[in-house]
């Protein structure tokens, strides 16, 4: 399959902007950019469009798809209630990074929620996104569009790196703002619950409908035969080729680590910027301040695939973000990337 690239800057471009939802609306799959991360979008109404979105990424065919809006109303039509919290948070944070679990409408395809009674919405922040959407008419599921668990693509040529040949077209519209996916916040059980930290902090949440639950799956592996809240908590995600430890300590702590490893061929280190002439390493790649959340969030995703470029990399020791705030973000995702593999220091 040709792979077509459009490259948009500003929603003004209709015919490109036309072009993207055509394909979208005659059951195409189209990379589209997001405030996150780019999404692998496809009609959210049909079966077949959702079915290429699995094979095209290699996904696991029980882990749900995230259905991305335009317009509140179109919630109507996909979820049966919507609570008064749910309204707060979409007036809230929409268009913005949070994804809300409710309870799915028994028309739209079990496909798009892997036969979950639930179902997964957002309004992406994008002006790219938001006129794709409104042309197309259309709800569209849209999982990160990467490989099945590689680190999830921040600008159109990590897309393309993974899918160019799989899927009808990629929209290059530059890089993420954010660069980490969506807060998941799950509103259908007896407690409001963050399946997956992302964009918008717990902090921010709790401002607008009180305090709010942590899956414990966001800090460790399922135990036995758990089943998860969000299935997508099962996989191996976000990895880079090498293996990566996390270390939780100091600078000082990190260094005496580096420098106890015997044979250093093979061995890099995933740090903070103005770190990398410290370190007893040759391969260093940096993440951005160690203060800034944000910058990390941004800069996390690239710095993996910037790793899985180097020849012979066989293990990423990886300095580890403080936890709070978007902190929290970040950490889970590089927690993930070492498949929970922890190390504490000094
Ligand atoms: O920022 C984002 O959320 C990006 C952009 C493209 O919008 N999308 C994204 O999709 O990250 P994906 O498929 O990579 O991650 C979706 C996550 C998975 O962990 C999945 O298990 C969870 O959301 N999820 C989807 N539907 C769910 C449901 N009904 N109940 C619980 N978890 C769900
Ligand atoms: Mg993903």
């Amino acid at each position: 399959m040709k792979t077509e690239i459009l490259k948009i800057k500003s929603p003004q471009e209709k015919e490109k902007i036309q072009k993207a939802a055509r394909i979208l609306q005659k059951g195409g799959l189209v990379a589209i950019p997001t405030e996150t991360v780019y999404g692998l979008a496809a009609n959210a109404l049909d079966k077949s469009a959702l079915a290429k979105i699995f094979k095209a990424k290699g996904r696991p065919v029980d882990n749900p798809l995230i259905v991305h809006v335009c317009k509140v109303e179109q919630l109507y039509n996909l979820v049966t209630d919507l609570s008064e919290e749910a309204c707060l948070l979409a007036e809230a944070f929409w268009p913005g990074p949070l994804t809300l679990v409710l309870e799915k409408s028994p028309t739209l395809p079990k496909e798009v929620s892997a036969g979950l009674e639930t179902l997964a919405v957002r309004m992406p922040d994008h002006p790219i996104a938001l006129a794709i959407l409104e042309e197309a008419n259309i709800p569209l599921a849209a999982p990160s569009a990467n490989l099945s668990g590689s680190p999830s693509p921040t600008c159109a040529a990590h897309v393309a790196d993974d899918l160019v040949g799989r899927i009808d077209a990629i929209v290059d519209s530059g890089a993420c703002s954010v660069g980490l996916e969506s807060t998941v916040l799950s509103l259908v059980g007896p407690k409001a619950c963050i399946l997956r930290p992302g964009g918008v902090t717990r902090q921010a949440i709790e401002d607008v409908i009180g305090s709010v639950e942590l899956d414990p799956g966001v800090f460790r592996p399922l135990e036995g035969n758990q089943a998860p809240l969000s299935p997508g908590l099962k996989y191996k995600h976000y990895a880079p080729k090498a293996s990566l430890i996390l270390v939780e300590g100091s600078l000082e702590g990190f260094i005496e680590l580096l420098s106890s490893v015997e044979d250093k061929k093979g061995i890099g280190a995933l740090c903070f910027d103005g770190e990398e002439k410290m370190l007893p390493l040759e391969i260093c790649v940096s993440y951005g301040p160690r203060d800034d959340s944000e910058i990390q969030a941004k800069r996390l995703f690239s710095a993996l695939r910037a790793l899985d470029e180097l020849p012979g990399l066989k293990t990423i020791y990886a300095r580890s973000p403080k936890g709070s705030g978007m902190g929290l973000a970040v950490y889970n995702r590089l927690l993930r990337s070492a498949a929970f593999d922890l190390i504490k220091t000094k």
